[in-house]
């Protein structure tokens, strides 16, 4: 229906866990946390992204705050589709339309995604007026957005440390030879970090608190060239019941991680243990590339770097890497038609 073209728009979906983010026309029109509030009593969806998430934590009985997407899996299906189409409905070149165009889309997902949640995805996506879907593995769009060319009979390592899972993939000629996926990432580091409040200082504080802690404090390394500035937290104390704060610095936060971070190093060293020899000497001359939000966490690179002795490059603005992927694909169809999933 090439005459009918110009009606189509075309977009391409990062469907994150923690974050999804949307490219029309090259830019970034959605960058938004996954979540949603949902009214309890009527089921109404009442805010989305940004919105939904400034409700997290301090909503009362009539509110819920709902994470459709968990664990790199999706949890809550109808939450999700309402997710996606409110989030395609607020692209503003798209608002401005008399009729709502129908969508040539590529959606990337995660890759511990099973069959029927594929099927539901797409259905979803067909829901909101997607026409022409398809889906990309997350490794594969990260690999595309780095500028990695994976179409070369040569092997690269990218890790992608999103929200809800890390992501391993060893890829050459435009397909994955090894892959690990493991559910260690920054929803996992949060939680690590509201537990070591906990434990350490006695201190209860909410997740939106870990994660302020994990990004303005973080680190995998107890010896940072540039450490952060310490910071004071405040939060419950679980055993007067009133309100204090405390003082931490990053290696309070490397302690807290450090049990995460193994579990991510044994996953990365595993990989490179199940790939074949011709590949493993081109990863041994071009190292390991990072990518998602994790990649942002101080020191990591180093830790990797120490325990596989290989050189480790964080790829620029690793948290749009999966995006500028998806949309390269999408772009691109005909060229990467071979590593869309089938
Ligand atoms: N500067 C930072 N330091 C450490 N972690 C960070 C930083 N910035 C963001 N993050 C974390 O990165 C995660 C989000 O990354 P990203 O958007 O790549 O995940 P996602 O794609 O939504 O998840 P997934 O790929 O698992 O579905 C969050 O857990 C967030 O807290
Ligand atoms: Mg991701």
């Amino acid at each position: 229906m090439a005459f009918l073209d110009f009606l189509t728009e075309e977009i391409a979906i990062d469907l994150g866990t923690a974050n999804t983010l949307i490219i029309h026309n090259d830019k970034v029109v959605v960058d938004s946390p996954s979540i949603v509030a949902r009214d309890r009593a009527t089921g109404k969806i009442i805010a989305v992204g940004r919105e939904a998430n400034m409700m997290q934590g301090k909503t009362h009985e009539n509110i819920k705050t709902i994470r459709p997407l968990k664990d790199g899996v999706i949890a809550d299906f109808d939450a999700s589709e309402k997710m996606i189409s409110m989030l395609i409905k607020a692209i503003p070149a798209l608002k401005k339309k008399l009729f709502p165009p129908s969508l040539r889309m590529v959606i990337c997902i995660p890759s511990g995604i099973t069959e029927v949640e594929m099927r539901a995805v797409k259905e979803s996506a067909e829901r909101v007026n997607g026409k022409e879907v398809h889906l990309i593995h997350e490794p594969m769009a990260a690999s595309i957005g780095i500028g990695l060319d994976i179409m070369e009979p040569k092997g690269n390592m990218i890790v992608d440390i999103g929200g809800g899972t890390t992501e391993i993939a060893v890829i050459a000629l435009g397909g994955i030879v090894c892959d690990r996926s493991v559910k260690i990432a920054g929803d996992v580091f949060t939680n690590d970090i509201v537990n070591y409040m906990r434990t350490q200082f006695n201190l209860f504080i909410g997740e939106s608190t870990g994660e302020k802690i994990k990004i303005e404090c973080g680190s995998a390394l107890d010896d940072l060239e540039n450490p952060p500035n310490e910071m004071e937290i405040q939060g419950r104390d679980l055993l007067t019941g009133k309100p204090k704060s405390v003082l931490m610095t990053h290696k309070d936060v490397a302690k807290a991680l450090d049990k995460s971070i193994i579990r991510i190093e044994d996953a990365v060293m595993e990989t490179l243990s199940q790939t074949p020899p011709e590949l493993a000497s081109d990863i041994y001359n071009s190292g390991i590339y990072l990518a998602g939000g994790g990649a942002l966490l101080r020191g990591l690179d180093t830790r990797l770097s120490n325990k596989t002795d290989l050189p480790v490059y964080i790829s620029e603005d690793p948290l749009r890497a999966v995006v500028r992927g998806t949309g390269i694909a999408l772009k691109n169809l005909e060229i990467f038609k071979n590593i869309l999933v089938r």
